[in-house]
């Protein structure tokens, strides 16, 4: 694979920015240097060259997509700006690799596998669905279907080494059970997909492991990065009560792996993926 060939689109985002580690000499572009919710500037882009398209780009404010103007640049970037891609990739014979989340289901399912139907809660859901409708209609498409992202920029793990370091002792939902992923773990995985020229069509990716809620994870965090902080235990009934605007979240978001793990992908354990991360970041 010649990385020269690879367009990195949504170049500043967590994931982004992991993309460009991994394939420096990719071309990539930020949202100034492409708006891909801009019909006419993907069109006049200039695609030659390119075999590979990463699409990083997407609207990722859950809560920020239930109000009147969040919901309008959601369903542009998530689900529109797809459409937009889709021509140029057909056009020019380009892979598709587009990312999806574990938001588009409901969580009513214990763990979710690629082809359990769309139930999406929330509008980033929702526009998170259409998109991932749009990037299948692409022969040669690879959409991988992550959770809880975690990379450079602002995150969970972030928010909690603040509030450890500050010495505050957070309440955190136990609820809400999934898994982390780590950018390094899905850029591997993409990696591996094209590399192997795997199948075309959706996986699911994230880190492996036994599943967690956010206050099991926040204990590992405190744990690893030396913090005595305690964490308490609460609902997302309690944690979000009285607050307006709050999506509805999955409380089930564990992807099975089984999918990714049957064409020789080995995830890493997020409780290991976590230590790595913390580490690299003090
Ligand atoms: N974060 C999570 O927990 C999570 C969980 C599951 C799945 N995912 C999915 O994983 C993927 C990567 O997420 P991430 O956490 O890396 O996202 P992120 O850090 O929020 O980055 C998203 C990037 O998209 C770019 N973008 C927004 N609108 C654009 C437009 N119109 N044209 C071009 N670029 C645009 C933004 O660029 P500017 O900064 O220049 O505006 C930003 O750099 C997304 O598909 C997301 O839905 C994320």
């Amino acid at each position: 694979m010649n990385q020269s060939e690879i367009l990195i689109i949504g170049s500043n985002g967590q994931l982004g920015k992991a993309l460009q580690a991994k394939y420096p000499d990719a071309r990539a572009v930020d949202s100034d240097g492409l708006d891909i919710t801009d019909k006419q500037a993907v069109d006049a882009f200039d695609w030659s060259g390119t075999k590979i398209v990463i699409n990083a780009a997407a609207y990722t404010s859950v809560d920020g997509a239930e109000t009147p103007e969040g919901r309008l640049s959601a369903w542009r970037v998530n689900a529109e700006a797809v459409g937009n891609l889709t021509h140029p990739v057909w056009r020019n014979n380009i892979r598709l690799v587009h990312i999806s989340t574990d938001y588009v289901f409901d969580g009513t399912q214990e763990e979710h596998n690629e082809s359990e139907d769309l139930s999406p809660l929330s509008v980033y859901g929702a526009s998170k669905a259409a998109g991932d409708l749009l990037a299948s209609q692409v022969d040669s498409h690879y959409i991988l279907r992550t959770s809880w992202v975690i990379g450079k920029g602002k995150n969970f793990v972030q928010t909690m080494l603040g509030l450890g370091e500050k010495g505050i002792n957070p309440s955190v939902v136990s609820d809400q059970i999934g898994r982390l992923t780590f950018t390094s773990e899905l850029v591997k995985a993409i990696d591996h997909l094209l590399t192997t020229k795997a199948p075309f069509g959706t996986y699911n990716v994230t880190n492996s492991g036994d599943s967690a809620s956010w206050a099991d994870i926040t204990r590992e965090i405190f744990k690893i990065a030396g913090y005595e902080n305690s964490v308490t235990d609460t609902s997302t009934e309690e944690y979000y009560r009285g607050k307006e605007g709050v999506a509805p979240r999955p409380l089930q978001s564990t992807l099975s792996l089984d999918k990714i793990g049957s064409t020789g992908f080995i995830s890493t354990d997020w409780k290991t993926g976590l230590k790595n991360y913390i580490e690299e970041e003090k």
